[in-house]
């Protein structure tokens, strides 16, 4: 029987418990899978590729057939250098549905030898984004629960130095991300 690889493309910042019910998902179904995470320069990003790699990695040990991985450029030609036969996606609500269903339509349109499977995460998990995560942790709200306690970890790391330097505190030359959104904004 031919093996079924399939990839989980996404931005991962932070990876949340929702990508981590996915992905436990997705390992039961395919072969393998590889969680891909899309390398964008034109984004912002709180952590750095390195970072998000290194909390899928540790997040995903325990799963023989998961692997982590980076790209950049269209997910379709990631997935067909890969050899990749599905783009593993996930929907919580039918808000999610219109701009996943718009990016199938897109990526089957330019390669239709790759099929996009969609899957829902637990209900407790519907109402998870990354997004939120980010927003809630930078106000001070507790993460704990909906990130696996590494990223928590991370998360209370990137806070404190955020805190340091909005009192004025001189940050670490490892905390100049921070310092740089800080400037921006
Ligand atoms: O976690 P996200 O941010 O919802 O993931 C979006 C992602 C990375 C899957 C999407 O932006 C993407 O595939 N980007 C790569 C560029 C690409 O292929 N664009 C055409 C998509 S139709």
């Amino acid at each position: 029987m031919k093996r079924i690889k399939a990839i989980y493309p996404g931005s991962f910042d932070p990876p949340t418990n929702g990508h981590l019910d996915l992905i436990e998902r997705g390992s039961k179904i395919f072969d393998e899978l590889v969680v891909a995470i899309l390398r964008n320069p034109e984004k912002d990003p709180l952590f750095s590729v390195a970072d998000r790699r290194k909390m899928l990695e540790a997040m995903t040990a325990g799963f023989d057939n998961v692997s982590v991985d980076t790209f950049d450029g269209l997910t379709v030609d990631y997935a067909l250098r890969v050899e990749a036969r599905v783009i593993l996606r996930g929907i919580r609500a039918i808000s999610d549905y219109e701009y996943e269903l718009q990016m199938a339509l897109m990526n089957r349109k330019l390669q239709p030898g790759l099929e996009t499977v969609f899957m829902m995460p637990a209900e407790k998990y519907s109402y998870l984004s990354s997004r939120l995560v980010r927003e809630v942790a930078q106000l001070g709200g507790s993460i704990e629960c909906l990130v696996p306690d590494l990223v928590a970890q991370k998360l209370r790391e990137k806070m404190d130095v955020a805190h340091k330097f909005a009192n004025g505190e001189q940050p670490l030359p490892s905390e100049t991300k921070i310092r740089t959104r800080k400037k921006r904004s």
